[in-house]
């Protein structure tokens, strides 16, 4: 497969028929080979055989039917900064999603960077950083031609599903997707990495349909919080209110669920 448009924008862009997982390959090769591999080095598939999603989970998807992209970011700001590459990431699939089904309106990010289509899960970003810290493979898995059968849970949808009413071309898909990353990351790096300069942070909460919903965050070490997602704090992290008092819990990382609760 040839992707002509998507290769404009990203000139070290690398497709391979088949692959394990895209983001370990990229981050292996990165790392062995550093000098070959610049700022927006790209990997990608339309048949993972053996995706990895966040918090140590699969990312299962049937030959032919979907994208599997990493990209390597090499920002010039400090890599304290890096945390907002994976919400970045998140927020450059969920506009590609928008500008694919411009007839929906509940199309939106899921804290930190999955993409709903009316509730339903159609892209994850796993995002690893470089070994030597010089770099952060950000990797996306869009759901295109996938049939309700093909899908791994009831809760996801693919492109197809949802409506997609122009043909479905996986390189048109992936260089809408380059080019919202790229313009995000220029305007983070000429903010200099800071996110609130820059506009990311109000951009990220502006599209995130989590801010507002009644959630269950599962942390790291399986502590839990259940409140409302009020709003995502200059560092990245998902605020939430719980209790009488209004309690603010920080989120840095791990599983939210949205919570519909019954009237
Ligand atoms: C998630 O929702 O948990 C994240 C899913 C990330 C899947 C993508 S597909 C391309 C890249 N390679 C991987 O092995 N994972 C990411």
């Amino acid at each position: 497969m040839d992707f002509v448009q998507s290769r404009q924008l990203a000139p070290n862009l690398v497709y391979v028929a088949e692959a394990g997982s895209t983001n370990t390959d990229l981050v292996a090769a990165a790392a062995a080979h550093p000098s070959d591999f610049d700022h927006f080095s790209v990997l990608v598939t339309d048949n993972q055989t053996a995706g990895r999603g966040r918090i140590g989970r699969e990312w299962v998807t049937p030959p032919g039917a979907s994208l599997a992209v990493s990209v390597l970011l090499r920002p010039k700001f400090a890599a304290t900064a890096f945390g907002w590459l994976p919400l970045l990431a998140g927020l450059a699939m969920s506009r590609t999603v928008q500008r694919l089904l411009p007839e929906r309106n509940d199309v939106g990010l899921k804290w930190p960077n999955d993409v709903l289509v009316a509730g339903q899960k159609i892209s994850g970003v796993l995002s690893e950083l470089l070994p030597d810290l010089s770099g952060v493979v950000v990797g996306a898995g869009l759901n295109v031609l996938q049939t309700a059968e093909q899908l791994p849970v009831d809760t996801a949808t693919s492109l197809a599903l949802a409506g997609q009413k122009t043909e479905i071309n996986l390189d048109g898909a992936l260089a809408i997707y380059l080019t919202e990353l790229r313009e995000l990351s220029a305007d983070l790096e000429a903010a200099g990495g800071d996110a609130v300069a820059s506009g990311l942070r109000d951009a990220v909460i502006q599209n995130c349909v989590t801010i507002g919903q009644t959630v269950r965050a599962i942390m790291p070490g399986d502590s839990e919080v259940v409140g409302t997602a009020v709003a995502i704090d200059n560092s990245g992290r998902l605020l939430i209110s719980s209790g009488l008092s209004g309690q603010l819990t920080a989120v840095a990382a791990g599983d939210i669920v949205h919570l519909r609760l019954a009237n």
